[in-house]
C-alpha cells in the first residue's frame, strides 16, 4: 500500500545486516577504549565507573528520599523498603525552560525548594533521611556520593555546573536555605536505577537501558576490566559501568549511517556535535526526524498533493508521541493517523494513501531507533557472555511505542551468539526505587564492613 517513491526515499533509514554488524563492531571497540585508563580522556563511549558494585538481594529496608532529575519529569520521592515490599509517594515538579538553560545556582535552589516543599507535605522535615539522587547526565564519579558533571545533555544547559561535584551543588543549595536536613547516600544515573530496580527481584539482570527523552545503557562489568576503578582491591569483583552511549558517534563513527535529517536535528540542538547516537534514537528527537522526512516528501510532491501546512513545516511540531499513536493504529487502519494529520498538523486534505505513507515513514524512523538500540544491547550480551541475561528497560519511547519491544526482541535475536538467552523487562520506577536501593545497598555493605 505504500507508494514506491516513499519506500525508495526512506531507504537510507533502513539498515541491512552488514551495516548492523559494522555498527556492533565499532561500538564494541569504543566500549573497550572507554574501559581503558590511558585512552579515557579521548574516548567517546565514556564507560563511567558508577561505584555501584553490589546488586540488591531483596533484604534491603528503610525509609529514603529520592530526587529524579533528567527525564520527562523532575520528581521528589519518599520510599519505604521492607522485605519483598516497597511503598512510594512522589510528586512531580515542573522545571521551567529558563531554569533548564539558566544558572546552576538557580537550578539547584529550585531543586532544594521542591525537596523542602515535599518534605513539608510528607511531614518529614524533622527527620534526617538518607537520599538517593538520580541525576541522568554524564558524571565522572569519585565515589558513590561524588559525581563531577562532564557535560549537560538533552535539553539542559545550566552555567557553572560542568566540572563541579553535583552532590556538593545540591548540598550548597540546601545549606543556603537552612531549613532541611538530608544525608546524600548515593548519586546515580537513571540506567543504574533501572538496573537496580529490576535486579531487586530478578537475579539475571545485568543491563539497564533507557529509551526515553535520551538514550543510554549500563551493564555489570568485571572489576578487573574497569581500569578506571580506583577501589580495585575492594568489593564484589564487579562494578556497574555507565556507558553514556548517547555520545557514540561523536567522533564520526556513525557518519556511515547518518542522514541529512540527523545533521539537521543536530545543528539545531542545544549541543551540536554531541550525543549523535542519542539523537538518532531518543524521544527528544524522533518526532523531529520524522517531521523532516515528511517535510521533504511533501516538498517533493510525494505527500499531501505537495501541499503541507505551517505546522508540518515548523520545527518541533511533530511530537514523538504521534509516532507511537500512528503506529498504534491496527494494521490497515488509519484512524489516529488521520486525526493527527487533520487536527494537529492542519492538513485536512490528507488522503488515506497519505496516511499509509506517513505510517511507513514513522515505522522506518522508529525501527531504525530500535535497531540502533538492539545492536548495542546485542553487543553487550555477547560481551557479557552469560547463558541467561535480563535487560531492564525504562523510558517513554520503550513504554509507549506499541512495537518497540517486539522490534528489539526480533533484532537482538538475530545478532546474539548461540547459547545466549535474554529477556527485556520493563523496570517499574527505576529512578525512585533504584535510588533507594543503591542507598540501601550502600548502607547494608557499610554495616557489614563495620
Ligand atoms: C523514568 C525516570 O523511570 O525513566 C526518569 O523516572 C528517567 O527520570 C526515565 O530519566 C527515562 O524516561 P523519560 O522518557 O522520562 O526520559
Ligand atoms: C542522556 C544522559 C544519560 C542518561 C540518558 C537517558 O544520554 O546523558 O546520562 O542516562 O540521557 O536519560
Amino acid at each position: 500500500k505504500v507508494d514506491p517513491a516513499i519506500r525508495d526515499g526512506c531507504k537510507e533509514l533502513v539498515f541491512d545486516s552488514s551495516q548492523l554488524q559494522e555498527l556492533s563492531k565499532r561500538f564494541l571497540a569504543d566500549v573497550h577504549k572507554g574501559l581503558k585508563k590511558q585512552t579515557h580522556p579521548s574516548s567517546i563511549v565514556k564507560c563511567f565507573v558508577t561505584y555501584v558494585q553490589d546488586l540488591p538481594n531483596g533484604s534491603e529496608k528503610g525509609k529514603f528520599l529520592a530526587l529524579d532529575l533528567g527525564g520527562t519529569n523532575f520528581r521528589v520521592l519518599l520510599i519505604e523498603l521492607s522485605k519483598d515490599h516497597f511503598e512510594m509517594r512522589s510528586k512531580i515538579y515542573a522545571i521551567p525552560q529558563h531554569i533548564m538553560l539558566g544558572s546552576g545556582e538557580q537550578l539547584f535552589d529550585h531543586i532544594a525548594d521542591c525537596l523542602a516543599q515535599f518534605m513539608k507535605q510528607e511531614q518529614v522535615m524533622s527527620e534526617t533521611l538518607p537520599l538517593g539522587f538520580t541525576f541522568s547526565f554524564p558524571l565522572t564519579q569519585k565515589g558513590l556520593t561524588k559525581g563531577y558533571l562532564e557535560r549537560w545533555t538533552k535539553g539542559f544547559n545550566c552555567s557553572n555546573c560542568v566540572g563541579n561535584d553535583v552532590v556538593q551543588l545540591l548540598k550548597d543549595a540546601i545549606a543556603r536555605r537552612g531549613d532541611v536536613k538530608i544525608k546524600v547516600c548515593a548519586i546515580l544515573n537513571d540506567t543504574t536505577g533501572t538496573l537496580m530496580s529490576c535486579a531487586w527481584k530478578n537475579p539475571y539482570c545485568r543491563i539497564g537501558l533507557i529509551v526515553g527523552t535520551g538514550s543510554n545503557a549500563c551493564y555489570v562489568e568485571k572489576q578487573k576490566n574497569a581500569e578506571l576503578f580506583d577501589d580495585a582491591d575492594k568489593g564484589s569483583g564487579n562494578v556497574l559501568i555507565n556507558l553514556e552511549w548517547g555520545a557514540f558517534g561523536d567522533d564520526g563513527s556513525l557518519d556511515f549511517i547518518r542522514t541529512d535529517y540527523d545533521r539537521d536535528v543536530d545543528t539545531n540542538s542545544v549541543n551540536p556535535g554531541r550525543q549523535l547516537h542519542e539523537k538518532m534514537i531518543s524521544g527528544m528527537y524522533m518526532g523531529e526526524i520524522t517531521r523532516l522526512a515528511l517535510e521533504k516528501f511533501t516538498k517533493q510532491g510525494l505527500l499531501f498533493g505537495g501541499k503541507g501546512s505551517e505546522a508540518l513545516f515548523t520545527r518541533g511540531k511533530f511530537y514523538t508521541k504521534y509516532v507511537s499513536e500512528i503506529e498504534g493504529d491496527p494494521p490497515g487502519t488509519i484512524t489516529s493517523c488521520k486525526d493527527i494529520l487533520v487536527e494537529e498538523l492542519d492538513i485536512p486534505h490528507a488522503t488515506d494513501q497519505d496516511c499509509h505513507n506517513v505510517r511507513y515513514v514513522c515505522e522506518c524512523v522508529s525501527r531504525r531507533a530500535a535497531d540502533l538500540v538492539s545492536s548495542g544491547i546485542a553487543t553487550l550480551l555477547n560481551k557479557i557472555n552469560e547463558p541467561r541475561v535480563t535487560v531492564a528497560i525504562d523510558g517513554s519511547v520503550y513504554r509507549y511505542h506499541p512495537h518497540f519491544h517486539n522490534l528489539m526482541m526480533e533484532r537482538i535475536s538475530t545478532m546474539i551468539n548461540p547459547g545466549i538467552n535474554f529477556d527485556l523487562m520493563l523496570s517499574e520506577d527505576g529512578s525512585g526505587r533504584g535510588a533507594a536501593l543503591v542507598a540501601a545497598v550502600a548502607s547494608r555493605i557499610e554495616q557489614q564492613q563495620q
